[in-house]
């Protein structure tokens, strides 16, 4: 596999199996951006109206002079956005941010309200604007993040769709099986992000062991572990030096008894990279 090579979602859509996450923390990063679209031949790129960065991204992809149609682009739907209209409303608003007429794929970010009542109605409603929105062709795929396996049950009760996309938390440390094996049996692709912990994960001492025997990095390690098990990936970095790095990793395998080490370094009792108290929920 290459960097450009894709995994086929349950609609026939292709999705780049490797893209670039641009999470605020750590500060965007307009230079490796456009290093990773120009140089590395990402084609998959990750953002959110959360993130307030889209029309940041929109200027680096302007900049890379990659065309639109070689580019899979994703945003986000926050909870605050959750209800029929003001999902379609956000939706347009994330289209002239990032300065496009569609989307690849379009997510609920979290399976929430914003006051934590009325969550199930609000999201089902939210749903249903994102069915729309597919079948009017202004998204070609849509999905949702951060949902558990309740979480899909509930919205199962309405969907005329399914989601194409479940993206969530993977990584050495946080492994959930249950849900990527429950997403797979309804052809729900999972697009891995934190894949390397926010940068956890790579002082680990058996991914630093691993990383050693393979000659390679432990970003390497980290981001082939997700891609092997059939997940796609959005690493990020603001440094262009590591986003190449992150993109070599399509010309090493590891062995199945590697992956079984490394599946077993999930720690049970892990929590979230992202705190859940300390999410707001705050009108954008
Ligand atoms: N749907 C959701 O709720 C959700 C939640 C979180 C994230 N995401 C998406 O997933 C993307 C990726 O996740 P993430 O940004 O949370 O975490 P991540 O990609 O696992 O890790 C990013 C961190 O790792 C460092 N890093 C990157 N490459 C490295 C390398 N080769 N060597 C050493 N350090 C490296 C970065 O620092 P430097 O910048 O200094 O290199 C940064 O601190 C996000 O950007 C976002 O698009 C989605």
């Amino acid at each position: 596999m290459e960097v450009s090579e894709c995994f086929t979602l349950s609609n026939g859509v292709k999705i780049p199996s490797l893209g670039i996450g641009s999470s605020p923390f750590g500060g965007y990063s307009h230079e490796a951006m456009v290093h990773a679209l120009k140089h590395c031949k990402v084609r998959h790129v990750d953002t959110a109206r959360k993130y307030n960065n889209e029309h940041l991204v929109a200027k680096s992809i302007q900049e890379s002079g990659v065309v639109r149609g070689d580019l899979f682009i994703t945003s986000k739907a926050w909870p605050t956005d959750y209800g029929y209209e003001s999902t379609k409303q956000a939706f347009r608003e994330s289209l002239q941010q990032t300065q496009v007429d569609y989307f690849d794929l379009y997510l609920l970010h979290w399976p929430m309200s914003p006051d934590g009542t009325n969550t199930k109605k609000l999201i089902s409603e939210s749903w249903r604007a994102l069915e729309e929105l597919y079948a009017q062709g202004l998204c070609k795929s849509i999905g949702v993040s951060n949902f558990k396996i309740s979480d899909l049950e509930n919205l199962k009760e309405t969907w005329t769709v399914i989601p194409q996309v479940n993206q969530i938390e993977v990584h050495v440390f946080n492994y959930p099986k249950e849900l990527i094996d429950y997403c797979n049996g309804l052809g729900i692709q999972i697009v891995a992000y934190s894949p390397m912990g926010k940068g956890k994960v790579l002082d680990y001492h058996v991914i630093i062991k691993m990383a050693g025997k393979y000659g390679r990095t432990c970003s390497q390690v980290a981001n082939r572990w997700v891609l092997q098990h059939g997940l796609a990936t959005i690493p990020k970095s603001t440094k262009c030096s590591r986003v190449k790095e992150n993109c070599k990793v399509f010309d090493f395998t590891l062995s199945d008894e590697d992956m079984e080490t490394l599946d077993q370094i999930h720690i049970t009792d892990y929590h979230c990279v992202v705190d859940l108290s300390t999410v707001r929920f705050d009108r954008l």
